[in-house]
């Protein structure tokens, strides 16, 4: 089984269903039992610098093998979006008027699990999609549902190329950034929000969920797999970052937004099949550029 997973993998078989119960929202990470502790540190020899530095570099091509693999076929769409930041849903204005036509990128889009469902709950949104694997580009321009009068999705990688090449500078109205800055090399990550941070409009705000530290899949990990501290790589190549609440909001205030919110999610993930019950960690959060703020 590959072991990349996500809130709603369907390769894992895991049963995405969540009772109130089990959904826990705050500032506390979860604890880790003396056997899982041990093991976690136990593990401290780190992939050498070599092997690192290819793993950078073909981080493209190793997402791009991930879509061939898998094609659409990985990540279930995700309805939840709407539920967990109000920002996306459609505005009402007080005299009845449709309030005008809003602006969204959404970064890493992978084949549209978000952005479908979007599009359909919220006639509003105009949306930007991108991701640096052209699989991925073009799985979501085959999409049934893909209309290029709300659509324009494109190939960018958010750490080398420009988003100002296909959106106009301070544009947007919102960027969703789901589960891909835990791919990029944390090193690199300050240019992701960078680039972000300029094609944001003043006042406009991104909206974040990825994985947190100590969530189930990280303390699955066996040796020979650490790139760094909460760093891992999974065995097709493809990498994750596992944040602390503390250090994702560090990251977003230095590149000069405010965090709103930022809090960690921690939810039981069952696995009807199995009879098992994971324990997932993610962190989410809002960022907004402030209002009076200052483009390059
Ligand atoms: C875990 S998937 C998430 C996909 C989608 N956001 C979702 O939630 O279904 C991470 C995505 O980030 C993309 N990605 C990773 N690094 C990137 C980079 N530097 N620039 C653009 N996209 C990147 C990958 O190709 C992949 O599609």
């Amino acid at each position: 089984m590959n072991i990349l997973e996500t809130e709603n993998a369907a390769a894992g078989s895991a049963d995405p269903s969540i009772s109130p119960s089990d959904q826990e929202k705050g500032h506390r990470c979860r604890q880790l039992t003396v056997e899982e502790w041990t093991k976690l540190n136990a593990d401290n020899m780190l992939v050498s610098d070599y092997k690192q530095a290819k793993l950078e570099r073909e981080a493209r091509k190793n997402w791009d093998l991930f879509y061939k693999r898998n094609s659409t076929n990985f990540f279930k769409d995700r309805h939840w979006t709407t539920r967990e930041f109000c920002e996306l849903a459609e505005l009402e204005s007080k005299d009845g008027s449709r309030p005008g036509q809003r602006f969204l990128l959404e970064v890493g889009c992978g084949v549209g699990n978000a952005i479908y469902p979007l599009l359909e709950e919220n006639r509003q949104l105009f949306v930007y999609a991108c991701d640096f694997s052209p699989r991925a580009v073009q799985f979501v321009k085959e999409n049934p549902a893909y209309d290029p009068s709300r659509i324009c999705v494109f190939q960018c990688d958010l750490t080398a190329d420009s988003l100002r090449e296909s959106i106009p500078e301070c544009h947007l109205d919102i960027v969703t950034m789901l589960f891909v800055l835990s791919a990029i090399h944390p090193e690199k990550m300050p240019l992701a929000l960078k680039n972000v941070y300029e094609v944001l409009k003043p006042g406009g705000c991104v909206l974040f969920r990825d994985y947190g530290l100590y969530d189930h899949a990280m303390l699955r990990f066996s040796k020979g797999h650490k790139l760094g501290e909460n760093f891992y790589v999974r065995q097709d190549g493809t990498r994750a970052y596992y944040f602390t609440e503390e250090h994702l909001s560090k990251l977003f205030t230095e590149a000069g937004f405010e965090a709103a919110s930022s809090e960690y999610v921690l939810r039981e993930t069952v696995n009807k099949k199995e009879g098992l019950c994971v324990p997932r960690v993610f962190v989410q959060g809002k960022f907004t550029k402030p209002s009076q703020s200052l483009t390059s």
